[in-house]
Formats: structure tokens, C-alpha cells, sequence
């Protein structure tokens, strides 16, 4: 597939960044205490913290917003997406959602009762917490290659089907609620999952009549992985490539604010008219009225235009593109990175980047504070603070990956803007042994990587 040449859009409005010295970042992270969420947005020159709801529209999703209908109930805008999501993805039945997380409580409240285990490659945080907040067991069973950051494997996403058998096998069917399948796969490093793994996980769900369900939110960068390295594709539409995933399953839970290019919204789509029936009157308690679940009929009416720009092969062979070609210009300077490099950040290995600062001092926290520093480039720490304490023992856990993810928003940085998050982590780098560990001086009961504050260490 060619790339283009240049990002195939051209800039109808633009919003000022502020650039800022060094000693104006030194002083904001003391105030911040080391946490770059505890920044304000404006004083980040460039914001990989994350591709959530941080992405541009396009001139025709802004003019969709002017005709969407904002009725209680029936909206035309409703319809509109309905028809789209079943378009594109073949699910009938359609609850919209604020986001992502709105479809997962809805459908781990119909689904999920207490003890019943949630299989999957890797759940995104919020479906964890919404599988543990019923009383589940969230497991992630993604092949072992997803914990090397340099095992170069096309579809390092996909689910170890022989330990998910054997799980199912030890628990009893009746302990597992429901097969759950992220695409790509965010915790991972954005590693895409194959259609033959995809196809082993539904004759998997077929032998012991479970149910099978997507998290679809980055699906059509998933599509385009398998385009690019499954063999048998290359000549495929993304568009019927999405489709032949979601032939397999059984419905899915979406967040809009990734691969439907807006800014909010989500929906649960499923294919039983039976299940819809059960999780409807939940999306009115949760969410709102079943035709527009928590959103403006104008974010509606921007996520269908959305979900309809991002088949466009062009906008993906350059998203793609210029992710990995962030990625390889970190490669180029030796920075380590999670290698193939993945749909939607490129994450550093903070252990190997800091290989001088123990696990207890946060590698990975220190490593984002000081790309902060040494450009004004926020990413985010996806390791031991992030991974919290065990909520029985109080340990910390210390998971087998400390990374920090620069995630890239959708249409928004240029190439030149990369060029800078470049050369800012190559500055990083240079520099790395001066780096110091952080101490945690506050830190809240639950979630602490949102609000927690550290200090440096001395040495
Ligand atoms: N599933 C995946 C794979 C996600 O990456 C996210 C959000 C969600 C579900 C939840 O969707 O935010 O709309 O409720 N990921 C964001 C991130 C927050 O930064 O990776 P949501």
C-alpha cells in the first residue's frame, strides 16, 4: 500500500501551541508534583498523553454537528448511525454511549456475575474495572510475545487460544461470562490481533457456547495491520476487512473517540435482539435514553460521518505511517522502543532506556517528566504507578512492562511536530544517566497515577 507523501488533509483552522523554556517546564513540574496529569493542557507544547477524544474533525463531520437532531427520543440522528455502524460493522442493534466505558458497564451489568471469569488478549483499564466491579475476573491471555518489547511479530495482539481452553477447561464454562477481544490491543503497545487468531477465538467460543465480543474502538487500524502482513489481504478493502472481523463476533463495545474521529461519544452494537432487549433499559439508567445514551444528536451525527472517514485508506496508510515513522526515528538514535511498532503510539522502554533506576523508584515516571523537560512533550507512564498496589496485600505490583506510551491524536501534529518529539526524546536519551528516580510524597487509595504527586530522589 502506498503512504502519501504528505498528510493527505490541509489545515482549515488552527489552535496556537505555546512553547516554553526549560526553566518555565522545571518550574510547572515541581508545581505539578512529577505528574504530567496534574499539568494544565496549555502549558504542553506537544500532547501524546493520549488518541482519546483528542483527535481533529473534518469540515464534514463540523457540518454534520449543524444537522444533528436533538429529539428526546427517535432522533434522526440515531438513525443515521445506526444504519452506519451496521454499514461497516454488520451489528443490528445499537445502544450509543457517552464513551467507551458507558458500553462496557451496560454490557458487563447484563453479562457478568459474580466469579465469572472475562477472558481476553488484554482488557483495556476501564473493562477491568467494569468486569471487577461485578464481582469478575478479568484474565488477559494474549500470546506470551506480548510481554517482549523486541519480539518483531506481526500480531503480537492475539489470544494464547490453548491457555483460554484449558482455563475455561479448570473453571467450568458456566465460571466464564464472555470472550472479550481488544483490537488492537492499547495495553500491548497497539499490537493488532490476526483473523486466523480471530477465527480461533469464535470456534473456541462455539465449542462451549460462549459469547464473543469486541472491544473495536482502534478497528480499523487493526484492519489495516492485517491488509499489510496477513497473507491473503493485501488486495482487501479495509472496509470488508472490518467486516469479516465482526462476522465473527457477537457484537462489540466501542469508544468513539478513537477510530470514529470525535472528540466524545461510544455505543454497545450487538447482533441478538434478545440481548439488546436486556441491556436497553441499563442504558437508560446508565446512559439516557436508548436513541441518543448520554449524547447531542450532534455527536451522533459526527461519529457516523467519523466512522465513514476512517475506511478512507489514504487517512490510514498515513496515520499508520506516521506513528511508525515516529517510531523509527527513535530506532535510527538507538532508543528502545516495543518493537513492530504498534497502530497508535510508540512506547518506550523505560527499563531499558533508565536501566540505572530500580523498579521502586518508577522508570518509567521519571522517563516521562523528563521528555516533559527537555521539550514541552507530555506522553504518559504505563507501568508500576499506573499498575497501583494490590488492593488486598497493599504491595505495590510491578507489572512486567514500564513503558511510556506517546500516544499520537488523529489529524492533529504534522510531520514537523514528530520531528520535534524526535529530537526531543534523542535529547533525553544523551542525557539518560543524569536522570533520577522519584519517590511517591501523596498518594490517593485508588487510581493514584492520576493524582498522585513524587519528588526526584537525590541520587
Ligand atoms: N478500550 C480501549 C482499548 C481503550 O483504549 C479505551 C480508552 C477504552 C476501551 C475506554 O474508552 O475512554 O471512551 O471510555 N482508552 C484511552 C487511552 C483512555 O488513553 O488509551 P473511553
Amino acid at each position: 500500500m502506498t503512504i502519501p507523501p504528505a498528510e493527505p488533509y490541509r489545515i482549515k483552522v488552527v489552535e496556537p501551541i505555546r512553547w516554553t523554556t526549560r526553566e518555565e517546564r522545571v518550574r510547572l513540574l515541581a508545581e505539578a508534583g512529577w505528574n504530567l496529569f496534574r499539568l494544565r493542557a496549555e502549558d504542553v507544547t506537544i500532547d501524546l498523553l493520549t488518541d482519546s477524544g483528542t483527535g481533529a474533525m473534518s469540515d464534514r463531520q463540523w457540518a454534520a454537528l449543524m444537522v444533528g437532531d436533538e429529539a428526546y427520543a427517535g432522533s434522526r440522528s440515531f438513525y443515521r448511525l445506526r444504519e452506519t455502524v451496521e454499514d461497516l460493522f454488520g451489528f443490528p442493534h445499537l445502544l450509543p454511549t457517552h464513551q467507551g466505558r458507558g458500553a462496557e458497564h451496560i454490557l458487563c451489568t447484563v453479562l457478568v456475575r459474580p466469579g465469572q471469569h472475562v477472558i481476553g488478549n488484554m482488557h483495556f483499564d476501564t473493562t477491568r474495572a467494569h468486569i471487577e466491579h461485578r464481582g469478575g475476573i478479568a484474565d488477559d491471555l494474549a500470546v506470551e510475545a506480548i510481554h517482549d518489547p523486541t519480539a518483531r511479530l506481526p500480531f503480537k495482539g492475539d489470544l494464547d487460544v490453548v491457555r483460554a481452553e484449558a482455563l475455561i477447561g479448570d473453571v467450568g464454562r458456566e465460571q466464564v461470562a464472555f470472550l472479550h477481544m481488544t483490537v488492537t490491543c492499547n495495553s500491548g503497545g497497539g499490537q493488532p490481533v490476526s483473523l486466523a487468531n480471530l477465527r480461533a477465538v469464535r470456534q473456541l467460543a462455539d465449542r462451549y457456547g460462549l459469547p464473543f465480543f469486541l472491544d473495536a474502538c482502534r478497528i480499523a487500524e487493526n484492519a489495516f495491520f492485517i491488509k499489510e502482513r496477513e497473507p491473503g489481504y493485501a488486495e482487501r478493502s479495509v472496509a470488508s476487512i472490518i467486516r469479516e472481523i465482526c462476522d465473527l463476533a457477537d457484537g462489540c463495545t466501542f469508544s468513539g473517540k478513537k477510530d470514529a474521529l470525535v472528540n466524545i461519544g461510544g455505543f454497545l452494537a450487538v447482533r441478538d435482539p434478545a440481548l439488546y432487549d436486556q441491556a436497553a433499559p441499563w442504558g437508560v439508567l446508565f446512559e439516557g435514553f436508548p436513541t441518543y445514551g448520554g449524547l447531542a444528536g450532534r455527536d451522533l451525527e459526527a461519529m457516523a460521518q467519523g466512522l465513514r472517514e476512517v475506511v478512507d485508506e489514504h487517512y490510514l496508510a498515513w496515520r499508520i505511517g506516521q506513528v511508525r515513522w515516529l517510531g523509527e526515528q527513535m530506532l535510527d538514535r538507538g532508543i528502545p522502543i516495543v518493537e513492530l511498532i504498534g497502530g497508535h503510539a510508540v512506547f518506550l522502554d523505560a527499563l531499558r532506556f533508565l536501566p540505572h533506576l530500580p523498579r521502586g523508584q518508577y522508570p518509567g515516571q521519571a522517563l516521562a517528566c523528563a521528555l516533559y523537560e527537555d521539550g514541552g512533550v507530555r506522553g504518559v507512564e504505563i507501568g508500576a504507578v499506573m499498575a497501583g498496589r494490590d488492593p488486598l496485600t497493599k504491595q505495590e505490583r510491578f507489572p512486567r512492562l514500564e513503558l511510556v506510551r506517546l500516544a499520537i491524536p488523529r489529524r492533529v501534529y504534522t510531520q514537523s511536530h514528530m520531528a520535534v518529539v524526535a529530537d526531543t526524546a534523542t535529547a533525553t536519551f544523551r542525557r539518560r544517566e543524569t536522570i533520577r528516580g522519584l519517590r511517591i510524597v501523596h498518594e490517593p487509595p485508588t487510581l493514584r497515577h492520576f493524582m498522585a504527586r513524587f519528588e526526584p530522589l537525590l541520587s
